[in-house]
């Protein structure tokens, strides 16, 4: 299984200390456990920032970083070993695998924090954490504040600056290192896989859910343990709900379908939408549709480089998306008029595109001082222009109403523009058709 190397989780948080103010401390916990219903529990994700610097996948723990502390300046608190639990619940690392496997200076049993925690932040002047995005840990860590806070007449010093960590560390994560593109490419090529696997088993009159198990199908067999977020397998007039998860509609002749999915590998998130017909033919409509939708596409791909700027992109899918319906007869008017009103928003309302990572709509800021952010190599990020014609859309003549068309790519920025990840799913109408005509 391709996976991101220990030595890595060293390195970030090296430089994470390396960023922090002098004599500061960073407190990161565990992503909690959540209950599905009753007794039962949702499959354990690792929060992103924690999995980030540790590689630690289990519930229940809380990093501690503190630069120049001579006695180790990782601190890991984690579950202690348990016969009985780890004979129902599965294997734990325990403090022992914390140092030896994750690279630990030293760990404690997470039952001990409220005694030892304190200790550690005493004297410390700042302390780095992710606030505000997780109440209960907030509050906990207000009350190890007050325990010093309450020694402060024996001397004790608590700190007196609270610095949000995000900033830091959410800028690190948006470029990406070699190994995290590695992962990522494997991700990109499973989920490549999963979406051909569904091409090839489009029929009418399966449901949406049949094809929504031949991506489960190759995610699994690939080694993924998840979806990166909940796959959209949506035919006919469902491809105009842009979060559309229900997936239980049938899939009809003469129809589209808009799928978005992709897979995680070691955390890292893929995101690939493929629109095909239902019965392996595009239809001279949906064809017209498309063919816009690509072209906007391709104009964004030249518009991801080092030097330009973040909504370049975008800006050129605009123009091509507004331009392409203007041709069709579906916008009236100056193209550039259209633009500056945002006509084309009936059609295409959202985004050229996100950053890509961890989180599938990953972290990092996508302006700098009021400024679109300037492209740097090793930043990923989707590119998935769409048109979305409304069934209701009595503007438009029949014909047009309930197509929906999106086709996603992810991208990494380079020295020469940038690297398709997810070229292994073909996009082209005719490459489409071909591999649908081979499978039938
Ligand atoms: N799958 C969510 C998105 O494309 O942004
Ligand atoms: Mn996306
Ligand atoms: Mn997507």
């Amino acid at each position: 299984m391709i996976h991101i190397p220990r030595a890595e989780y060293t390195r970030r948080r090296k430089a994470l200390m390396a960023q922090m103010e002098p004599n500061s401390i960073a407190i990161l916990p565990a992503a909690a456990v959540a209950i599905r219903n009753r007794d039962v529990e949702h499959v354990y994700r690792q929060d992103s920032d924690f999995q980030y610097l540790s590689g630690f996948p289990e519930p229940q723990a809380v990093i501690v970083l503190m630069p120049g502390r001579q006695h180790g300046e990782y601190v890991l608190f984690c579950r202690e070993r348990n016969a009985e639990r780890e004979l129902w619940d599965g294997l734990r690392a325990g403090t022992e695998g914390a140092i030896r496997d994750f690279g630990a200076d030293d760990a404690f049993p997470i039952t001990d924090i409220d005694d030892i925690l304190p200790g550690l932040i005493e004297g410390r002047d700042r302390v780095y954490s992710a606030m505000g995005s997780n109440a209960e840990f907030d509050r906990h860590l207000m009350e190890w504040i007050n325990v010093i806070r309450s020694k402060a007449h024996l001397g004790a010093q608590p700190p007196n600056e609270f610095v949000a960590l995000d900033h830091l560390l959410h800028d690190m994560r948006l470029y990406k290192s070699a190994a995290e593109l590695k992962v990522m490419r494997e991700a990109a090529r499973i989920s490549c896989a999963a979406h051909v696997r569904a091409m090839q088993a489009s029929r009418a009159g399966l449901h949406e859910f049949s094809l929504e198990a031949e991506l489960d199908y190759e995610f699994r067999k690939g080694g993924a343990k998840m979806p990166a977020y909940g796959s959209i397998v949506a035919a006919g007039r469902n491809s105009c709900i842009l979060h559309y998860q229900q997936n239980d509609a049938v899939l009809k002749d003469g129809d589209l379908v808009l799928i978005d999915a992709g897979c995680e590998i070691d955390c890292y998130a893929s995101d690939i939408t493929r629109t095909w017909p239902v019965n392996g033919k595009f239809s001279p409509e949906q064809k017209a549709i498309y063919e816009i939708v690509l072209a906007s596409q391709e104009a964004a791909f030249a518009q991801i480089a080092p030097d330009k700027h973040w909504n370049q992109a975008h800006e050129a899918t605009v123009q091509v998306i507004t331009a392409g319906l203007v041709k069709l007869g579906l916008l009236h008017g100056d193209v550039d008029e259209l633009i500056a009103s945002e006509a084309y928003k009936a059609f295409y309302m959202h985004r050229a595109g996100h950053w890509l990572g961890m989180d599938v709509h990953d972290v990092g800021e996508y302006k700098v001082g009021g400024e679109w952010r300037v492209l740097e190599v090793g930043m990923a990020l989707t590119v998935e222009p769409g048109i979305y014609i409304s069934p209701d859309n009595q503007n438009v003549a029949k014909k047009w109403r309930g197509i929906g068309v999106r086709i996603e790519d992810d991208v990494v920025v380079t020295k020469q523009g940038c690297e398709i990840l997810t070229g292994g799913v073909p996009k082209a109408v005719a490459d489409i058709e071909a591999l649908m005509a081979a499978a039938r």
